[in-house]
Order: structure tokens, then sequence, then C-alpha cells
């Protein structure tokens, strides 16, 4: 068997396509253009390319979008002076601090400092709460992508043995959260393994879905995986450097062998990260549509 591709770039698109128009509405019916901000300290050169890549799709769908960039010497006073002055400018619904801060700022106290309706990384502690209870909130972008790619891909989640390497506040804990809930690409049976579990291949060969978010290159084997297992590669790992000085990236399966035995997998680069953007946007349009009263 050879596996489908889940299409991340593909199905980004798709969802790109619909939120265009949603901007559009909002802008020519309401008056209403979403705002967002995104935050960087330091220059962290994959920090600063997903940065840019946010702002740029930002502007492709017609959102307002601003850039903070800060030297890595930045106190964390003047950071969140920075983030307190967004919280209260009526042109921005989204604020963005990307991740990881400088060791001496203390990244809760600057995430807790985000107004939670503005919150659209989905990381404050008031909307992990609600994503717990099942109520309605800004979702974590990148487990929301994945459950975006298990449902258009048509991957039935309903009772299947999902199983989620990795147990990371920002992947692991949520995607298992979301995928147990009663709700659409949930009412999964959940397991999750990390640093500590004994035997991960025993959890693998018997799951359904695997999803691999760990930060290991390849370390999901064929012979980890059950024949028709639907597996989603989370993994962003760079593993070398091409001569014109492009990062080479790898995932945290396997994928040449893996795609030998499953249904479907999702590519690196083009399977989770591209819908994590998207859903950054998504979540940008509904904090608009909230503060215009909308919904
Ligand atoms: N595509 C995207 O949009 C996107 C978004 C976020 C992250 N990522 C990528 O996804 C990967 C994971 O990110 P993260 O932020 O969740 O990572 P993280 O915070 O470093 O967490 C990694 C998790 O994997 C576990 N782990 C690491 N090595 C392991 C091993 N050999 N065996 C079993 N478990 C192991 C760790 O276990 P312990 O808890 O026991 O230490 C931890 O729970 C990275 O490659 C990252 O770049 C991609």
């Amino acid at each position: 068997m050879t596996a489908k591709i889940i299409s991340g770039t593909e199905t980004a698109k798709a969802i790109r396509e619909e939120l265009k128009q949603e901007v559009d509405q909002l802008r020519e019916k309401h008056n209403v253009v979403p705002g967002l901000v995104t935050i960087l300290v330091g220059e962290d050169p994959a920090s600063q390319s997903y940065v840019t890549a946010k702002t740029k799709t930002a502007k492709a769908l017609g959102i307002h979008s601003e850039q903070v960039t800060l030297p890595a010497e930045t106190s964390e006073q003047e950071l969140l002076a920075i983030v307190d002055k967004y919280n209260n400018d009526v042109k921005i619904n989204g604020i963005l601090v990307q991740l990881p801060l400088p060791k001496h700022i203390n990244e809760g106290k600057v995430l807790f400092a985000i107004n939670p309706d503005k919150d659209v990384d989905g990381f404050h502690p008031v909307n992990v709460g609600k994503m717990m209870l099942g109520e309605q909130c800004f979702l974590p972008c990148t487990p929301h992508g994945i459950l975006e790619l298990l449902q258009r891909s048509g991957t039935e989640t309903s009772g299947a043995e999902v199983v989620i390497l990795g147990r990371s506040n920002i992947v692991g804990k949520p995607i298992a959260n979301l995928m147990l809930q009663k709700r659409k690409a949930g009412n999964a049976t959940v397991t999750i393994c990390h640093t500590r579990t004994k035997d991960m291949a025993f959890h693998t060969r018997r799951a359904d879905i695997i999803i691999a978010a760990v930060g290991v290159p390849k370390m999901v084997t064929a012979d980890m995986i059950k024949e028709g297992a639907v597996v989603i590669d989370v993994g962003v790992n760079r593993i070398g450097m091409t001569s014109e000085g492009k990062a080479i990236l790898a995932g945290d399966v396997d994928f040449e062998s893996v795609k030998e035995k499953a249904a479907a997998i999702t590519p690196v680069p083009g399977g989770v990260g591209p819908m994590t953007i998207t859903m950054l946007m998504k979540n940008t349009v509904q904090a608009a549509k909230q503060a215009a009263g909308l919904i």
C-alpha cells in the first residue's frame, strides 16, 4: 500500500480562500478589518521566518498586520508594556508573541498579560481552561490545524485508537484533549507517549492514528506502525543546509518507509506547518467578529 498524501498546503489554501471571502465580507458589509500584531524578541532565524510568514499571510488575506521586532536585550517590563499597548489598541484583534522568548523573560507572565479576547495563539490560561471544558475559545493553532486536516481528509476519529507522541503544552497535551472530547474530529481513545514511556512501539503498533510531535528527526519508522494507519507528522527538524543556504527539513516520521505501510500521511514540509499559520488567521478573524459583536 502507498499512502494517500494529506496535503497541508492544499488544505490550507482552501481554508485561506474561505477566510479571504470572509474578510472581504466583513470589510464590505460591516466595515470591520481584522488586525493582527506579531511581536518578535531577538534574532532567532527560525522565529524570524515564522513571523515573516505570518505577516505575509495576514496581508494576503486583507488582515491589517503589524510586526514588532525587538532586540534580544528587551526587558520583561518593556515587553509587557508593548503587550499592554496592543491590548488597548482597537485596530488589533490578535496579539501573537513569538516563542521561545529569551531566557531572562518569563514566558508564562507575558502570555498571561495578553487579553484573552486577543489571544489568537490560544495559550492564555483562560483559553486553555475553556478548551479543556469544551467551551467556545481560541484553539491553539497547531492542534486546530491537525483537527482540520483529519476532518477534511475524511479520517474517522470516533472510536479510533489515537497515539500521540509528545506531551508539550502547545501540541501533545492540547491535541490529546481535543481528540478526547465529544466533538468533530474527536471521540477518540487517546494514549500519550513521552520520554518515560517504556515501550513506545507497543503503543504505536496498535494505533489507528499516530500524531508525532517529539522533535526527533525520522523517529517513527515503518516497523512501529500497523498497516493502514493514518500518520500526522508535526515535527519540523532542521537536518542540514542546501548549497544555497536553505534549511533541509525532516519530520518526526521516516516518510519514505512509513508511506509504504500507512493509509494516509502528512509530508514535511507541506503538512501541518501551513495549517498552523492558517489557523492563526482563522482565530484572528474570529477575534475580530467577536470584538464587533457579530458572534
Ligand atoms: N508544524 C508546526 O506548525 C509545528 C508547531 C509546533 C511544533 N512543531 C514541531 O513539532 C515538534 C515538537 O514540538 P513541541 O514544541 O511539542 O516540542 P517539545 O516542547 O520539545 O516537546 C517534545 C515532546 O516530545 C517528547 N520526546 C522527545 N524526545 C522523545 C523520545 N525520544 N521519545 C519519546 N518522547 C520524546 C518529550 O517528552 P518529555 O515531556 O518526557 O520530555 C516532549 O513531551 C518539533 O519538531 C517542533 O518543531 C511544529
